[in-house]
């Protein structure tokens, strides 16, 4: 049985692609903070509407109201992958209180390392179907008809945070407050760093290396 992982990485790493084939194969449960707090903002939640001028500018949601979400969400038994969770040192610290009173033990955390320039080119050409999740590239994986989803043939969106002046505030926010939980785990001796440039399959396969999930079926 897998333990819990934080997929770390800047936006546009590919942790939200990951973390989606991971939890088909291995049975993880995907916590994506910034998909619950999507989720939160389309039903007009407190939460969402508290949240929602952060995400439009690009930075962080204040922790308090992070981690609240994130506690609601931690039962049942399946292995977690935290996609996006935690950004600061804080999160961090906080989550580890969390899951060592909740009995769970400590997550390891998996680094998607990987250039600036890689990471703007890859939020610059996302296209994702709001209906399932389900993301492609222009270039790295477009779908047959652009625009269109392959899997339910509904139209595919840009999202809103992926505007060239929103990226550069997300990536400077990203170096500035969540780089420095490379050092946090790494001191810790939780952390793995898999080469997030490379072909879709090839970071799977990085990541189920890391995390040892070779013979985990
Ligand atoms: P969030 O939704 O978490 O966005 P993010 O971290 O900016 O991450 P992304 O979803 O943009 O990137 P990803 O790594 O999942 O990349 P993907 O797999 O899609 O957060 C949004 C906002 O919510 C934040 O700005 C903040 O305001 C708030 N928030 C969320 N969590 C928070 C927290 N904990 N604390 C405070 N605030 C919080 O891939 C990107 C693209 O690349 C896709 O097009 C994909 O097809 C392509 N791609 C992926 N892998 C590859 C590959 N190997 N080769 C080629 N292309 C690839």
């Amino acid at each position: 049985m897998p333990g819990d992982v934080i997929l770390l990485g800047g936006p546009g790493a590919g942790k939200g692609t990951q973390a989606q084939i991971l939890q088909k194969q291995f049975g993880y449960r995907q916590i994506s903070t910034g998909d619950l707090l999507r989720e939160h903002r389309n039903r007009g939640t407190e939460l969402g509407k508290a949240a929602e001028p952060y995400m439009q500018r690009g930075d962080l949601v204040p922790d308090a109201l992070i981690i609240k979400m994130v506690e609601g969400e931690l039962q049942g038994d399946a292995a977690v992958l935290f996609d996006g969770f935690p950004r600061t040192v804080a999160q961090a610290e906080a989550l580890d209180m969390l899951l060592e009173s909740c009995g769970r033990g400590l997550p390891g955390a998996v680094y998607f390392e990987i250039s600036r320039p890689l990471l703007e080119e890859r939020l610059l050409g996302r296209w994702t179907n709001p209906r399932t999740g389900r993301v492609y590239h222009e270039k790295f994986d477009p779908p047959k008809v652009a625009g269109v989803c392959d899997e339910d043939g509904g139209p595919l969106e840009q999202r809103e945070d992926d505007k060239p002046v929103t990226i550069k505030k997300r990536l400077d926010v990203f170096e500035a407050q969540t780089m420095p939980l490379v050092a946090y785990y790494r001191e810790r001796e939780r952390l793995a760093t898999i080469d997030a440039t490379l072909p879709f399959e090839q970071v799977t396969h990085a990541l189920v290396r890391a995390l040892d999930l070779e013979h985990a079926h």
